[in-house]
């Protein structure tokens, strides 16, 4: 473990942690609890896995999430608007009429306490009032990263709230293993028969459908790019995947679980030409597969290069989208007074 401070020219002052595996590194700020880079060391060098901004003052209002910790609640919620026992709460509109990733004041851009360091790990801290970004509760939210022997790094998501609560904070790393800028080349597993199709505005309903037969079927590793321009209306809708996937928890990981929470093989990704491989396990019941389709090209990246289109592939293990408009789906709601837990495991080879 290395820490180090530094200073954006805004004056704001950022921790920086390194916690290594073997040959990973993976470097996080305390702004936003941010996963600033992931390497893997190789003969000749260390090679970046994840994307990132070459300007660090783009993670004050980080503009593509990369790395981000979102918190308290990651992902949409339709109209902005849930009803909790009984009582109807607004959210920020940020994206057309929804809300998405808890809005401009997500605490992906606030700085977080360092409380715990070990050599190969980081927990961070952060206190969010009583209604804020519109969530009911007061919470102590924590994140731990911890970087294994044998290149996994562990996220471990603990929230407290005093009332009943949302909680469904995710990683936004976008992760490209390869050399090529896009992702497209890169081959994708996930262990889904189903996914939550949202329609136009992204923002799932409670229909669940068969992957088979159709573009979004990862069952198999499949390159990302062999379908992803198909003429089918979901990949349309989001110029890309951008679509969550109903994990089947087939496959538990005991190396990976604790003993009250299993984790499951969630999705693998595969870079042919190199041979890096990650694989992904989880706690939570979804994942969303967001293959850089708002990336424009717009911002330096690690490596010095403009980052493009579909530059990286995010995969965010979640509660699914608006799931507290759906009452079918699994309620990403946390009892006031008990801890709410997770974990997620991005193991790199
Ligand atoms: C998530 C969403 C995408 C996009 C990104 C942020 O992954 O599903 O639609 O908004 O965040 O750019």
């Amino acid at each position: 473990m290395k820490k180090e401070k530094f200073t954006l020219p805004s004056g704001r002052e950022v921790e920086r942690v390194y916690i290594k595996g073997t040959k990973v590194t993976v470097k996080v700020l305390s702004l936003g609890a941010t996963v600033e880079d992931i390497t893997y060391e190789e003969g000749n060098g260390d090679r970046h896995l994840v994307l990132g901004y070459e300007d660090k003052s783009l993670y004050e209002t980080n503009p593509y999430y990369f790395g981000a910790c979102v918190a308290r609640v990651g992902n949409r919620i339709g109209g902005a608007r849930f009803t909790l026992n009984g009582k109807t709460y607004d959210l920020e509109k940020n994206d057309g009429n929804n809300n998405l990733h808890s809005g401009k004041d997500c605490l992906c851009f606030r700085d977080w306490k360092i409380s715990t360091v070990t050599d190969n790990s980081v927990t961070f801290e952060i206190e969010s009032p009583d209604g804020d970004m519109g969530f009911p509760g007061e919470m102590h939210l924590c994140v731990t990263y911890t970087v294994t022997e044998d290149d996994a790094l562990i996220i471990d998501y603990e929230g407290k709230s005093d009332v009943d609560t949302l909680f469904n904070p995710t990683n936004h790393s976008y992760f490209n293993l390869g050399e090529d800028t896009t992702i497209l080349s890169g081959m994708l597993k996930v262990d889904a028969e189903c996914f939550t199709p949202g329609g136009k505005e992204s923002i799932p309903d409670g229909d669940i459908c068969s992957v088979s037969g159709t573009p979004m079927d990862f069952r198999a590793s499949c390159k990302i790019g062999y379908r992803i321009d198909a003429d089918f209306e979901e990949l349309k809708y989001t110029g890309g995947y951008d679509h969550n996937y109903v994990l089947s928890h087939k496959d538990v990981c005991k190396r990976y679980s604790q003993e009250n929470m299993d984790v499951f093989f969630a999705a693998e990704l595969h870079d042919d030409k190199t041979g890096r491989n990650m694989e992904v396990y989880t706690s939570l019941p979804g994942l969303q597969v967001y293959t850089g389709n708002f990336l424009k090209g717009d911002v330096t990246g690690l490596k010095g290069e403009k980052i493009p289109h579909r530059g990286g592939v995010c995969l965010e293990t979640q509660y699914f989208p608006n799931a507290i408009n759906v009452p079918r789906f699994a309620q990403p709601v946390i009892k006031g007074g008990e801890t709410a837990k997770s974990r997620t495991v991005y193991r790199f080879s």
